[in-house]
């Protein structure tokens, strides 16, 4: 089939699945996540194949994925960029041509969404987006089923984002667009979100800020990430001058609503984006989220499999 042509289903952007498949994903997480807890086997994906491409580092996706997909009855190939042709300039859609004739799901890690995207549309079988440097659907995936675990619906809630214009905050402002929330941003000039980037047609969830305190006001969940992601270590020294007032600590989350939850995709560096007094306190949920990322994801590659059940 030509490129361009295919009816497969991928996941490489949040705004790739409407608000109805969301809901139905998120009940399906739950039933799975319980049946997990119950030490129920569930085994759809029997002799179902995950290849799992890694262009940065990982703990939680590698792990989620590749326990997830046992756990569903598959199998798991973890492919790397220094122990592939990927890593000797062979075309991405050359790879994607032969990796999908064998497999029946892919997750990859990269850089440019734009290489994903030519992976996908050379890919004879789902692609999942695992991070790259525009989004990261599958956290928010996880934190918007945390948020829910623990509050319930998240429509019309505010989430304060509080830090870099990154992936993670361009995928919550999609996730806001579709699931009807508001997102505070606040982050230093410089390193704003960029619209056309994050891609959200009504501008209207979005709200900016430029002190994070006045972002995180009623907020009902406050969320950060750190201040140079995978891909941008050259720029370091400079976004720790940068972001230094854009750290989260007790006054951010005293000006947010009470009850309001703190979430991190992880990994944290206390003391930077955070104070450990945040992340290690009552409000924090970041190991629920990180847990909820298997659950969630299970839920994913059941519905890019085998569609709905039931
Ligand atoms: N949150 C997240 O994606 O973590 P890893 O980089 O460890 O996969
Ligand atoms: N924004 C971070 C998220 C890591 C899970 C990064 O891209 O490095």
């Amino acid at each position: 089939m030509k490129p361009g042509m295919s009816l497969i289903k991928h996941y490489l952007q949040f705004k790739d699945f409407r608000a109805e498949e969301y809901a139905y994903l998120l009940e399906r997480a739950a039933l799975i996540k319980r049946r997990f807890k119950n030490y129920e086997k569930y085994q759809p994906l029997v002799d179902r194949t995950l290849a799992m491409i890694f262009e940065k580092a990982s703990t939680r996706t590698r792990v989620s994925f590749e326990a997830g997909m046992y756990q569903l009855g598959g199998t798991v190939l973890n492919l790397t960029t220094g122990d592939t042709q990927l890593g000797r300039a062979e075309p991405v859609e050359d790879s994607a041509r032969v990796i999908s004739r064998m497999v029946d799901i892919v997750m990859i890690r990269t850089f440019e969404q734009a290489k994903l995207e030519a992976f996908a549309a050379h890919s004879r079988v789902p692609v999942i987006n695992g991070l790259t440097n525009e989004y990261h659907p599958c956290q928010i995936l996880a934190d918007v089923f945390t948020f829910i675990e623990h509050r319930g619906s998240i429509a019309g809630k505010v989430v304060a984002w509080v830090g870099d214009g990154n992936n993670m905050a361009n995928t919550w402002a999609q996730a806001a667009d579709i699931l009807g929330f508001t997102l505070h941003v606040s982050t230093p000039d410089g390193y704003e979100i960029d619209p056309a980037v994050a891609g959200v047609a009504d501008k209207g969830c979005l709200r900016v800020f430029n002190h994070p305190l006045d972002a995180c006001a009623d907020a009902h969940l406050v969320t950060t990430d750190v201040w140079t992601s995978m891909g941008y270590e050259a720029e370091n020294e400079a976004r720790m001058k940068a972001f230094v007032d854009w750290r989260v600590d007790a006054d951010m989350m005293a000006a947010a609503r009470p009850d309001a939850l703190f979430m991190h995709c992880l990994p944290a560096h206390r003391g930077e984006e955070v104070e450990a007094e945040v992340i290690d306190g009552p409000q924090s949920v970041v190991w629920d989220e990180a847990e909820n990322r298997m659950h969630v994801q299970k839920a994913l590659m059941e519905y890019l499999l085998l569609g709905r059940i039931g």
